[in-house]
C-alpha cells in the first residue's frame, strides 16, 4: 500500500471516531519529529506494539480484505502476568472482510461499539490448523450459543461475542449498514507471533514509501526510530 493512502485512511479514521466520540490518546497524533524527540519513557508504546495498525494482509485490495486497529493498551507477551490485558478499537468500512484466524493464545471480546453491523462466522480448529466439522459453542454477552460448523453470528451496536484461541473466525461489515466500530478486549495481544491464519497471507503490508508517513504504524516504529 501507498505511504498516501495509510496517511488518507488515518485522517478519515480520527474523524469517524470523533464524530462518534471516541477519542485516541495524544501519541496516536505525534508526528515523526515527536517520536523522534522521545527517550526511553515510551518505551512501553513500542515495546507493546500501541498504536495505529492497518493491514491488508498482502492482498493488495483493502475496500475488501482489510481493517484499521488503533491499540490502546497492552501487556507484553513476555510477561503477561505484568499486565495481562488488551483493548484495542478498530474501523471497517461496509463491504470489508479480515481473513479467517485463530489465536495461539489470545482470548479476545469483539465487540460492536457503534455504527453498522458487524457478522463474524465460526468455525472450531482442529489440532492441525484446519476447520473442524463440529458444533462450536460461544458466549455472547455472556449467554451461551452453539452453532453449526460455520455458523454466523451478526453484532448489531451493543453487542459482543467471546472468541477462544481453538475458534476460528473471520469478520466484516455488512454492506449497506455503513462503517462499524469495533471493540477488542482481550488478554495480552502479540500480533508478531499470535495469529494463526487459515490461507498463507501476510499480516503485515509492503508499503510505498512516496511521502513521511502522518502517523507511524507500530510495525513503523523499528524502521523510523532505530529501536533496539
Ligand atoms: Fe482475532
Amino acid at each position: 500500500m501507498k505511504r498516501s493512502k495509510i496517511n488518507e485512511l488515518m485522517k478519515d479514521t480520527v474523524e469517524f471516531l470523533s464524530e462518534n466520540q471516541i477519542y485516541l490518546p495524544k501519541f496516536a497524533y505525534w508526528t515523526l519529529k515527536e517520536w523522534k524527540s522521545k527517550g526511553n519513557e515510551i518505551r512501553e508504546i513500542i515495546d507493546n506494539q500501541l498504536g495505529w495498525d492497518i493491514s491488508d494482509y498482502g492482498k493488495g485490495d483493502f475496500s475488501k480484505i482489510g481493517i484499521i486497529h488503533f491499540t490502546l493498551r497492552n501487556g507484553n507477551i513476555n510477561n503477561p502476568q505484568a499486565r495481562p490485558y488488551c483493548e484495542k478499537v478498530m474501523v471497517m468500512s461496509e463491504g470489508q472482510k479480515i481473513p479467517m484466524h485463530h489465536h495461539r493464545t489470545k482470548i479476545e471480546d469483539i465487540i460492536n461499539r457503534g455504527g453498522g453491523l458487524l457478522s463474524i462466522q465460526l468455525y472450531n480448529s482442529t489440532e492441525d490448523n484446519n476447520l473442524a466439522n463440529t458444533p462450536i459453542t460461544v458466549f455472547t454477552d455472556g449467554i451461551e450459543r452453539t452453532l453449526e460448523p460455520g455458523g454466523i453470528i451478526t453484532l448489531e451496536p451493543g453487542d459482543s461475542v467471546t472468541l477462544k484461541p481453538e475458534h476460528y473466525h473471520t469478520f466484516w461489515a455488512e454492506k449497506g449498514h455503513g462503517k462499524v466500530i469495533i471493540g477488542e478486549v482481550s488478554t495480552v495481544n502479540d500480533d508478531y507471533t499470535d495469529n494463526v491464519f487459515l490461507e498463507d497471507i501476510n499480516r503485515f503490508m509492503e508499503i510505498d514509501e512516496a511521502e513521511e508517513p502522518l502517523y507511524l504504524l507500530f510495525d513503523d516504529y523499528e524502521k523510523y526510530l532505530n529501536v533496539v
